[in-house]
């Protein structure tokens, strides 16, 4: 469904990414394991057109999004949450939900406001959406963010350390919407520290490293059986899974 074939990204002569090749299949649950800097927010925002890629494919659905110059049919399809949420301020949270529907013109305001009552809804919110984004909290502001993405209809969700800047005690909150959105089929690709949740969680696990994928497999084999000496490494350093 999703492919990258040969991604190269450089800022002026630094080279972040040097040659990525990834293939995601419907229904996987993707994570993107590194150490800092090694290039994963750089490869997920390289997927959705926020970067533009050096040179290489994104192949989505067998459209390559990089030579479609204006990316806008295909980049649809693919939804992005943030580790900063990225709400408008100055919105209340159905404003915010119901903005890039309304405004790309694919849902009337009317259809929209009924969608984003349904989707807040179903995970409790639905007492929240005339408030603005600094009346909630961090775990309610992310949960608004993907119920925002949710909204584009996407085939693909990339999520770039969604639970980082949250409390510990909000943090289960978002993890299980995230899970309800996998059962339901959603396919993700997942940054995350948390490499407990990226353990259990993930079907697959890519390990990023001096700007390639140094390996990559089941949860189990990553984390149980690591063959990279570099994964090896960063695994040791982290205690927490
Ligand atoms: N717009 C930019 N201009 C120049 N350099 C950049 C830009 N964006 C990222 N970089 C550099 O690219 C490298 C990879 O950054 P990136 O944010 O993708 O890493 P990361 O793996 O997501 O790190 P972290 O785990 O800390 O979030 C870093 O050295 C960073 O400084
Ligand atoms: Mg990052």
């Amino acid at each position: 469904m999703l492919e990258v074939k040969n991604l190269k990204k450089n800022f002026g002569k630094k080279v972040v990414l040097k040659d990525i090749d990834l293939k995601v299949n419907k229904g996987d649950i993707v994570g993107i394991i590194g150490p800092s800097g090694c290039g994963k927010s750089t490869l997920l925002r390289c997927i959705n057109m926020l970067e533009v890629p050096t040179s290489g494919e994104v192949i989505l659905d067998g459209n390559n999004i990089v030579d479609d110059k204006s990316h806008t049919e295909t980049r649809r399809k693919i939804g992005m949450v943030f580790q900063q949420f990225n709400l408008f301020s100055h919105k209340t949270v159905l404003e915010n939900i119901i903005l890039a529907p309304t405004l790309l013109g694919l849902m009337t305001e009317k259809g929209a406001i009924r969608e984003a009552k349904k989707l807040l809804k179903e995970i409790d919110l639905e007492d929240l959406a005339d408030l603005y984004p600094h009346q909630l909290s961090g775990g309610q502001k992310q949960r608004v963010a993907i119920v925002r993405t949710l909204m584009m209809n996407p085939e693909i969700i990339l999520f770039d350390e969604p639970t980082s800047a949250l409390d510990p005690e909000m943090i289960g909150e978002v993890t299980n919407l995230m899970r309800k959105i996998a059962k339901e089929g959603m396919t993700m690709l997942i940054v995350s520290h948390e490499m407990n949740f990226i353990k259990k969680f993930c079907t697959r696990v890519v390990f990023l490293s001096d700007g390639v994928v140094k390996e990559e497999g089941t949860s189990k084999e990553i984390f149980e059986n690591p063959k990279d000496e570099k994964l090896k490494m960063f695994l040791s350093k982290i205690n927490n899974y």
